[in-house]
């Protein structure tokens, strides 16, 4: 009896290809999401955040759908660092954040040289998450338009994301605060564009926020 699972036709197989890729990162995301445990649902508000801008910066829906799930596993190399350092409570030595900062190349290394379209994306955003426009960032000091786009989308919410989450020893910033920092650093850290974008949909923002609370878990 034929398998019902597989389809024979063109569009089919395409269908069946994205689906694949889909599964693929969706069992990445499951395995970020351990090294993810002191920030909640970090890497999925991140996801949405993402998302929200690359909808509005219009983007095809294909392209969305790829940054949101490309954005959840942007840590990803975290699994390559021991959790003494990941999880050290309090401030990490000069050598210790020199290993923290090698997740982006591990992620890049996990990720990349890949067909899958999540893969391509995530490989790009795991290594230039944490880069700066003005070149102050990790792990190339890479500045200006040497940063890839889907890094720099990924820059604005992540920073917005941490900020707005509780921390170990800090309580969260509110979200005018923390729009208030990507403003001031607009053009200086973060693509100005996105930050605009951003901080001109807060109330999506705040609902996407309020619906993935870290106390929901
Ligand atoms: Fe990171
Ligand atoms: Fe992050």
């Amino acid at each position: 009896m034929e398998d019902s699972r597989y389809i024979k036709t063109g569009a089919g197989m395409e269908q069946k290809l994205i689906l694949s890729e889909r599964e693929a990162v969706l069992v990445l995301e499951r395995i970020s999401k351990i090294k993810d445990a002191s920030m909640g649902n970090h890497s999925l508000r991140t996801g949405h955040y993402a998302r929200l801008i690359a909808e509005n910066i219009g983007m095809s829906e294909e392209e969305q759908d790829i940054i949101f799930h490309a954005a959840q596993i942007h840590d990803i190399g975290n699994v390559a660092i021991s959790d003494k350092i990941l999880f050290k409570p309090g401030k990490l030595t000069d050598e210790e954040f020199k290993i923290v900062m090698g997740h982006t190349i591990e992620g890049h290394r996990f990720l990349k040289d890949r067909e899958n379209r999540y893969f391509k994306a995530a490989s790009i955003i795991a290594l230039t998450h944490h880069e700066r426009l003005d070149g102050s960032g990790y792990p190339s000091g890479l500045s200006g338009d040497d940063i890839p786009m889907w890094g720099k989308i990924m820059a604005v919410v992540d920073v917005f994301d941490a900020l707005t989450s509780k921390g170990p020893y800090r309580e969260p910033w509110n979200i005018a605060d923390a729009a208030a920092l990507l403003i001031k650093n607009k053009g200086v850290l973060f693509e100005p564009r996105f930050v605009d974008i951003f901080t001109l949909k807060l109330d999506r923002v705040n609902e996407i926020r309020i619906g993935l609370s870290d106390s929901q878990l």
